[in-house]
Parts: structure tokens; sequence; C-alpha cells
């Protein structure tokens, strides 16, 4: 008898009813908007950063949002200039205490960000414990706040990042994950960092520093923010291959050793599937949320159950870092064997993209016959598949391995 796997996860100590959580953003700003993920069926949320009200007034640039679009796909990446949370500090703290006494079952979490005194970082921790938060993440990593000492730059300077670790530790007894930003070169001095501070968990990524385009009548860089732009976070599904690289590298360091909670470009099921074999126990999302609304978590619940069920996992601890034992250094992999392109004369709808690619690109090993159809030359093909990645028909471009051309 099979039993149904469960998709509870239990993370430094607090139990998830489901991993799945909305990342600290504007999907996670009110009482209200957090109830009704809830509803829906998010396991967690961490609630929008907030910061301490006796500093200074948040308020935020406008438009606040340039997306990267292509072909038909709306966003591929979202480029904000949000800062942290607008409301009263109190408003926050007393909807994050509505929510622990509405959903005991969830998990709050509580991102917090000092502003202008490392204090700040203490009676926002002890703030967050009183009002019921079952965690405390620490935002050390927005790339475009606009109080000097705070945002990315924290999160770039090891030394900050322990000692603000440490005083938010030292002022509560719930566990603490910091937030790290993907604007460094390496995260693991960083986040090793954190550790020495006391951190529980580390959660990653922030946003990536970029800009999406520019505007080429106003010569002004998007989003336009009266006559002026700069550089600010990017989000959405063209970050995950980064939020990935970052995520393997702290779980395959065996110094760290903390539980990792991943983001950046979360949309399906499979992506999350991806994160947690590279090693996050928890995902956070915010950009899908933006794109397509709550409603998405049924969908990567369900799939995440079918596919522990399908590969005999009784939970989705059964996967976590299942994967990291097969990335390897580069200079370790394997040069014995390379793949050759099997073209799907029955599938192809003889377009010539695979033509194309390979003539313009790669080794010119495709040829097209009289009936268009493409033809490899398997002793010139070098396996760069770039003709099965861009072929438009799923299956039509496989693919099978030989000993090296070269060897
Ligand atoms: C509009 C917007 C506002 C955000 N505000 C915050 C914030 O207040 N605190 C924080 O830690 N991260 C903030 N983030 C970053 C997200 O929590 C998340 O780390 C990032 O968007 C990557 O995940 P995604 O690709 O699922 O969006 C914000 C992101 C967006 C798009």
């Amino acid at each position: 008898m099979t039993t149904t796997p469960t998709l509870k996860v239990n993370f430094c100590g607090v139990e998830f009813p489901n991993p799945f959580c909305l990342s600290s953003s504007p999907v996670s700003n009110t009482y209200d908007m957090c109830a009704r993920a809830f509803d829906l069926g998010w396991g967690g949320v961490v609630y929008k950063t907030v910061g301490p009200d006796y500093d200074v007034k948040i308020t935020h640039p406008s438009p606040r949002l340039n997306a990267l679009h292509r072909g038909i796909d709306r966003v591929i990446g979202l480029q904000n200039v949000e800062q942290i949370s607008d409301r009263p500090t109190k408003d926050n703290f007393e909807d994050i205490a509505r929510l622990k006494k509405n959903y005991p079952k969830n998990v709050v979490v509580s991102s917090i960000m000092g502003l202008t005194h490392a204090n700040d970082w203490a009676v926002l921790a002890r703030q967050a414990q009183e009002a019921g938060a079952d965690l405390i993440e620490c935002n050390f990593s927005c790339p475009q706040m606009t109080v000097e000492g705070t945002g990315h730059k924290v999160g770039q300077d090891a030394a900050i990042i322990e000692k603000l670790t440490s005083i938010t530790k030292g002022a509560c007894s719930i566990p603490v994950m910091p937030k790290m930003t993907p604007n460094v070169a390496d995260m693991l001095p960083v986040a090793l960092a954190a550790k020495a501070g006391g951190a529980d968990a580390i959660s990653a990524i922030n946003t990536v520093k970029a800009i999406t385009g520019v505007d080429l009548e106003e010569l002004v860089p998007l989003p336009n923010v009266a006559g002026k732009s700069s550089t600010s976070g990017y989000s959405g599904s063209s970050c995950k291959p980064i939020a990935l690289r970052f995520i393997s590298d702290m779980a395959r360091d065996q110094r760290l050793g903390l539980p990792l909670s991943g983001m950046g470009g979360i949309y399906t099921w499979i992506d999350a599937v991806e994160f947690m074999l590279l090693g996050a126990t928890t995902l956070q999302v915010t950009t899908a949320i933006l794109q397509h609304g709550y409603r998405i978590v049924q969908d990567m619940a369900e799939g995440l159950l079918d596919y522990l069920a399908d590969h005999g996992h009784r939970s989705p601890h059964d996967i976590i870092g299942k994967a990291l034992k097969n990335v390897v250094d580069p200079s370790e992999l394997s040069h014995q064997t390379q793949a050759v392109s099997q073209i799907d004369h029955d599938k192809c709808v003889g377009c010539g993209q695979c033509y194309l690619t390979c003539r313009d690109g790669a080794a010119q090993a495709i040829t097209m016959n009289e009936q268009r159809k493409p033809v490899v030359d398997e002793d010139a093909c070098f396996g760069c598949l770039m003709c099965k990645h861009i072929c438009p028909v799923d299956g039509c471009i496989s693919y099978k391995i030989v000993p090296h051309h070269l060897l």
C-alpha cells in the first residue's frame, strides 16, 4: 500500500504546512492579502519588510516597475524601485499578530530592516517576536534603498552582516534568517559571516541589480521616474538560474550547514523541485504571483505531491539537496563522450531554424534535403544541441551519446 506524501517541512525548528511562502514584497503587504494567500493554500508568508517609523518616512518612486518583454511573454523579468513598507510600523506588527492569531498553523515570518541605528534591529526583532512571528528575516539585501547605510550594501559587507545578525539574535529567541543579495561575486563569505553572527537559516536571493531598458525617444532608462532612472532590483523567471546557482553554492559548502529558503523566479512545481534538489527547504515567491495571482500555489502543491509520490518519497525532506552530488567544478566534467543531434523527420515541420543556427553559430553539420528536412552529418556535429534548444517542435530533436570525436 502506498501512502500519500506529506508536504510538511521543518525549517530550523518551525513546522510549515507546506514549503510555499509569499516572499517579502507587495504580495505580502497587509493582513487581508496574507489571509487570502493562506486561504488559498500558501504555507507561510514573509511579511513585507518593516522598518522603524521614528527615523524616516518611507515613500516610493513612481512608476515603481518596468517589465522585460520577449515575444508574447509579457514578463520574463521585472525591475522595481520599491522601498520597504510605507505603512506605520505599529500597523504592520498588529497585522502580523492578527495573522498569527487567526492562522496559528501557518507560518508568519517578519522581515525587518534597521534604518539609521544598529539598535533598530534589536527593537524590531523584539517587536516581531512580541507580535507572535515564528521567524525573523533580516533584509540585508534590497538593492534600491534610498536610506544611507541600508540595503544590499549591508549585504556585501561580511563584518556588518555578522554584527547586525548578532544584534538581532541577541534581542529575540525565535530563529533569525538573514536574506542575501545576489549582487556579490560569491555568497559564501557573507553567508558564513551571518552564521558567525548566530543565523539559524539563510534566505536567497533578493533582486539582481539591473537596467531593463531605455526609452529611445526620451533617452531615459526604465522605469522613467520624472526623467531619470537608476539600476535597481530585477526579479522573475529570468533570475532563476542565478538563484539556483547561489542556493547550490551555499548548500554544497560543508562549513555553512544552515537550512536555506530559496527564491528567485519560482513559477511552477518544477521550479520548486529544482530549488529543493539543490538544497532549499522552503520556497518563496513574488513575481509569479504578481503575474498570475495567489492561486498558483495550488498547481505548485499538487505538482510537488505528485512528484514525491511518483518517485516513492514520503516528504519534501527526502529530496532536499539530492542533486548536489552531481554539481561539480567545470574542470571535473567528462571530455570522453559527446552528444550528436538526432532529428525526427516525422515531427519536423521544415522551418529550417536548426539549419540556420548550426550554419551561423555552430558546426555547419546540418543541411536541408530536397524535401526541406534537415539532415545531420554525425561526424561534423559537435553536440552543442543549439538545434534542439531552438526547435519549435517538442521532441523533434533529441541526441545520442557517442565517444568524443576528438579522442
Ligand atoms: C516590487 C517588489 C518589492 C520587493 N520588496 C521587498 C522587500 O520589501 N523586502 C525584501 O526582502 N524583498 C523584497 N523584494 C524581493 C522579493 O522578496 C524576492 O526576493 C525577489 O523578487 C525574487 O523572487 P521572485 O523572482 O519570485 O520575485 C521585492 C520584490 C519586488 C518585485
